[in-house]
């Protein structure tokens, strides 16, 4: 806690301005003089990555050792917000253990397409599963006096150019998908910071929208904390702090608290704004605890590794388990093969990266079972060039075992920030491997690891599949306790796995290459699409195998509530996840999905145990967004409420009728094509009609360019110098692209616009510097060096009058 109470007033109008943007990569800036401390932050959302040197934003530099719990989409399978909270709590209690004051996550963008390169990092493709879980997180992680940030707010589904490309979405969608993972959280968990996400949404940077700022975050849900920008998401900071957005990150120097001060002095910008975002930010100071915890981190790092085991465990799905091949028998001969099961694949690379405290593979945590090694072989490189020497050795070493089990899954270059997946396949040797050791008719099992789907053309090459996600530190170890029966599998997916990737929908243009990335297929996304067009997918939302069997019955619904019963009629105690979905009856004046899933809980049960399950029906149950009067409704009429384990297995349904806050309206023939969610070539007429306004245009700007074009279009400069370094820029990054690990500081550069220069170099260019490099762009290559040079030595001068203006607390 800061000592005294310090009120705006007591800060001059420069303190204020320079609050309101970083003071290095991981600080706010501290004012001695009023005795405002700073702030400190790190990400993220599965563990801390504390840096006290080499700082950077997307994971490059060495950070400290600390527990890499498994990643949000492996916990998001576990459907278990106790222990969501449970490793919540964790995070916070190591970030206080090490004096972080922020931890920069969890994340919750929605899985629009399964092909999202961080996908890896988030919950769900539904945003009342993506919201529940990531409340429990904020509660956890804000209980040990850490603020928690929920990110990245919002409609920022695709990696490629994510700085500059524009979400156009239609307003009932953005409501109903994309926000009501974060009303939730906002809304059940009070976090005290939300970071905005780096893209535009319908024409505006997220950090300087109003409307989901203001309007939407603020009034609406009634959030009172700091919005931070992504690291280097900041646009303008005059339209920021009139539109919500509190702080900017990393540090622009100080060119951004002058165009503040100056915004005031000449009325573009209402004082009483400044001062909001200037009280977010001394809140802020005030609500983290300043004490760092003095627990033994040893302690904390035994209990915590525990902890990402059991989490792994829990969210580790068992897709296919023929012959009850699973559970494998203590002393069985157990032949390992994939190069994975030495070097595991645990996380995804980028910002969220951990340096684990430890780390376990499946060879060396196989020796803690009781099963036995017979031989392990690596069965195909994990840079995926071709090896039949491998694959050979790969048969032998199975050929005498009861049992092999083989480790595949998603290479690490396929899943980071900044790049999104470009297919969802198994690289060939792998799979080369699986058929190899298949042929030799010892039962396969295979452990497959990675953030998201794959598709699973060898399915049936495998007695058993086990969808791994990314476990985290622990999560050798939790494999084999699932593989050994020590853990009963309770993992259901928490996102469709699609038969081919062409059915999700949004991948016909997926990431889109354009300045727009157009949202058409609207609420049809994930099993929305599937279960309205009835498209099979490989797996279903929500799907997954048990050692046990669990029956449903006996559900009586009520406006409020639906209750029924779950029977464990297996021979084991094990988990389900009873989901509840509702799908609309009557007519209704919206097109609507299906069914939308409104509700779950954990049931834990013994062997012949049975237990009534009590989930409520609330607010959110059976409301839509009613964009005609921009509020939320209840149409009149009746629902069927729908009980199972899975969204496409629900045996219980019961009707009822709700009165409802309107009456069902007429069906907008313009929207007809939304009606059976038909949206894989949505027309323009249709998606314009559903916008509610014409089409925004596509292309990228021709020159003369500006701040937001990104560095990738100096292809198109009218210059031959620019045109001619462009091109050594464009073959250092195709060098990088063709390495087994993504260099992704090469891709940020590569993609992100121009403002990065003014954005992310503490002040060495300031925004006057960056124009003279856009003049240089344009063709004007004389009159911008010259610029430059004035504007850099401008820049360094101004630098220095406000440092010392600030030192010396002048209004
Ligand atoms: C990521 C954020 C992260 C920030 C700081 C950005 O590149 O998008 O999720 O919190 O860097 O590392």
């Amino acid at each position: 806690m800061t000592d005294r109470h310090i009120r705006t007033e007591d800060l001059t109008l420069l303190e204020q301005a320079a609050l309101l943007s970083g003071a290095d990569v991981w600080q706010t800036r501290a004012l001695p003089r009023v005795g405002v401390p700073a702030v400190w932050m790190s990400d993220g959302p599965h563990g801390l990555r504390k840096q006290e040197r080499d700082a950077d934003h997307l994971g490059l530099g060495e950070s400290e050792p600390a527990v890499c719990f498994p990643t949000a989409a492996t916990v998001a399978n576990t459907w278990d917000e106790d222990l969501a909270e449970e490793i919540g709590r964790a995070l916070g209690r190591e970030a206080a253990c090490k004096g972080v004051h922020m931890l920069l996550g969890p994340g919750l963008n929605i899985k629009r397409s399964p092909l999202g390169g961080r996908n890896f990092e988030y919950f769900s493709e539904d945003p009342e599963l993506s919201g529940r879980l990531a409340a429990a997180y904020v509660r956890g992680i804000q209980s040990e006096g850490v603020a928690a940030t929920p990110k990245h707010f919002a409609v920022n589904s695709q990696e490629l150019r994510r700085l500059v490309s524009d979400s156009v979405v239609d307003e009932r969608t953005l409501r109903e998908l994309y926000l009501t993972g974060f009303e939730i959280v906002v809304r059940e968990a009070a976090p005290w910071a939300i970071m905005s996400s780096y893209n535009l949404v319908n024409g505006t940077y997220t950090h300087e929208n109003a409307h989901l700022l203001t309007d939407i975050l603020r009034q609406e849900w009634g959030f009172d904390g700091v919005v931070v920008s992504d690291w280097g998401g900041s646009n303008d900071p005059v339209a920021a702090v009139a539109a919500g957005g509190t702080l900017e990150m990393p540090s622009p120097g100080f060119s951004s608290a002058r165009l503040i001060v100056s915004a005031v002095q000449n009325g573009n910008l209402a004082a009483v704004d400044l001062h909001d975002r200037v009280d977010e930010v001394l809140t802020l100071t005030r609500r983290v605890n300043r004490h760092p915890h003095t627990a033994p981190v040893d302690a904390s790092d035994i209990a915590h590794h525990a902890l990402a085991r059991r989490a792994a465990a829990e969210g580790t799905v068992l897709l296919r388990n023929e012959n009850s091949i699973l559970p494998i028998a203590s002393g069985t001969r157990v032949a390992l093969v994939g190069a994975f099961a030495v070097a595991p694949r645990y996380q995804g690379a980028g910002s969220s990266v951990v340096n684990p405290t430890r780390l376990t593979n499946l060879r060396d945590a196989i020796e803690q079972t009781t099963l036995t090694l017979s031989g392990y072989a690596p069965g195909y490189r994990l840079d995926g060039s071709a090896d039949d020497a491998l694959l050979q050795e790969a048969a032998h070493t199975a050929l005498d075992a009861d049992v092999a089990v083989v480790a595949v899954g998603i290479p690490d270059a396929d899943e980071t920030e900044g790049r999104d997946r470009p297919h969802l396949r198994l690289p060939q040797p792998q799979v080369e491997a699986l058929r190899a050791v298949a042929a030799t008719g010892t039962p396969v099992v295979v452990v497959l690891a990675g953030g998201g789907p794959v598709e699973v053309p060898w399915l049936n090459e495998t007695t058993a599949l086990l969808h791994c996600y990314l476990g985290g530190q622990a999560g050798a170890e939790a494999v084999w306790d699932v593989l050994t029966g020590h853990v009963n599998p309770g993992g259901r997916l928490a996102e469709t796995m699609p038969m081919h990737v062409e059915d999700a929908p949004a991948s016909a243009e997926f990431p889109s290459d354009r300045r727009t990335a157009e949202y058409r297929e609207a609420l049809y996304v994930g099993y929305r699409y599937h279960t309205s067009t009835g498209i099979a997918p490989a797996f279903p939302f929500g799907f997954g195998l048990s050692y046990t069997r669990f029956v449903y019955s006996d559900l009586h619904v009520t406006n409020t509530e639906a209750r029924f019963t779950v029977t464990n009629v297996g021979e084991r105690a094990g988990s389900d996840v009873a989901q509840v979905y509702v799908r609309r009856l009557s007519p209704s004046g919206v097109p609507r999905p299906d069914r939308e899933l409104k509700g779950f809980t954990k049931v834990r049960l013994k062997s012949g145990e049975r237990s009534t399950v009590v989930v409520p029906l609330g607010e959110r149950t059976f409301r839509f967004f009613d964009v005609r009067t921009s509020t939320w409704q209840v149409e009149e009429g009746d629902y069927e409420i729908l009980v199972g384990p899975h969204s496409a297995d629900l045996p219980l349904a019961a009707t009822l009728h709700v009165t409802g806050t309107v009456p069902a309206g007429e069906v907008d023939q313009a929207l007809a094509a939304y009606a059976e969610g038909d949206v894989h070539r949505v027309p323009d007429a249709a998606f314009a009609a559903l916008l509610g306004r014409e089409l925004p245009t596509q292309g990228w700007a021709a020159p003369p360019f500006d701040r937001d074009t990104p560095i990738d279009q100096l292809r198109r400069s009218p210059s031959r110098l620019v045109r001619f370094a462009f091109r050594f820029l464009e073959r250092a990054k195709r060098r990088a692209d063709a390495q087994p690990y993504p260099d992704l500081s090469m891709a940020f550069i590569f993609h992100g616009p121009l403002r990065t220069l003014d954005k992310m170099t503490d002040g060495t260019f300031t925004p006057e510097f960056t124009e003279a490099m856009i003049l240089i762009a344009d063709g004007n290559v004389a009159r911008g060096l010259w610029q430059a040079a004035r504007a850099y030595l401008a820049g360094r001068r101004a630098e220095l009058r406000t440092r010392q203006e600030l030192a010396s607390g002048s209004p």
